[in-house]
């Protein structure tokens, strides 16, 4: 059996999308090319790799095992590039980053002038919700983890790094704007915007709601932060973001209420699967992070907003 490597490429990139055309849209291919790769490889292995039910496709047991041969394959080869370029002397290769939506604000921030300091590192870098984080440790797809809240049933090493602080946010017209020491029970019956399922900003702020018979009306559920302050902006209600969401320096038409057992103190964490072998372009984005904990650049300082 002697599959090509770009076939198996080709092959991962259709698993990882269930779609041809997507996958041919990421490798720059027309979709018949992949049509063709996909039936040459499944020619070679002797069984159809992929079936389709209904619209949607799936892998059929022989693809889900050429999937996982596939990945250690690729993981082997990169590992293999790394330690060539440490041979060299460089810190070369690919870092494997995921982290929770919220850090959008900074990770980007922070990358910029690692990729400057190390020119040989490019970043894969996936940007996801909490829960869909927790299935990307379980099944070890990235080097390192920026999250809130680690997973006690997951072997991680874990390093704080940043304060997480999340906080009531209304539009700056609402009555409550500017009152100090609100009670809780003052979001009683407000209209919130909260967060999708999965989400860890809102995991933490049911958690503390129902801690105290706390029940706001769920007006609008949505997976992005940004969209979440444009609706709060927008006088659709308040909500509860993490205060990286907000801009220094920036005119952002939000306000923070000052409500009791508010900011939710809550922790930036680092981690990596124990047992993992940290590359050194891993590692040495873990020094850097490090070194930021130290020293935050301004970026990363959370600043009052309206308070
Ligand atoms: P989320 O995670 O993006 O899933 O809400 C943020 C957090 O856990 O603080």
């Amino acid at each position: 059996m002697q599959p090509t490597l770009h076939q198996l490429k080709v092959f991962t990139t259709v698993a990882r999308h269930q779609s041809f055309t997507r996958a041919a849209e990421e490798l720059y291919l027309a979709q018949p090319t992949v049509s063709v790769q996909m039936k040459q490889l499944a020619q070679t292995v002797g069984l159809s790799l992929f079936e389709k039910v209904g619209k949607r496709l799936f892998l059929t047991e022989a693809g889900r095992e050429l999937l996982k041969t596939c990945q250690d394959i690729f993981q082997r080869l990169e590992q293999y590039e790394m330690l060539v370029a440490e041979l060299q002397g460089m810190a070369r290769g690919k870092l494997r980053l995921a982290t929770v939506t919220t850090t959008k604000y900074f990770v980007p921030r922070l990358l910029g002038p690692f990729c400057r300091r190390y020119p040989g590192i490019d970043v894969a870098f996936e940007v996801t919700n909490h829960q869909r984080l927790e299935e990307r440790m379980a099944s070890n797809l990235d080097d390192l983890y920026i999250l809130s809240q680690p997973p006690e049933n997951l072997n991680l090493q874990v390093q704080p790094f940043l304060e997480n602080p999340l906080v009531v946010l209304a539009p700056t017209d609402h009555p409550l704007v500017g009152k100090k020491g609100l009670s809780l029970q003052c979001l009683n019956d407000e209209p919130f915007i909260v967060r999708e399922p999965g989400s860890g900003t809102r995991q933490a702020v049911q958690e503390l709601f129902s801690k105290h018979n706390v029940t706001v009306k769920t007006k609008l559920e949505l997976s992005s932060n940004e969209a979440i302050k444009q609706a709060v902006a927008g006088g659709l209600g308040i909500s509860v973001l993490s205060r990286h969401t907000l801009h220094p320096g920036e005119v952002d038409e939000v306000a923070i209420l000052d409500v009791e057992h508010f900011p939710i103190q809550r922790n930036w964490y680092i981690c990596y699967c124990i047992g993992k072998q940290l590359s050194t372009v891993a590692k040495t984005f873990l020094e850097y992070l490090l070194e930021v904990r130290e020293h935050p650049p301004a970026a990363l300082k959370v600043v009052a907003l309206n308070q």
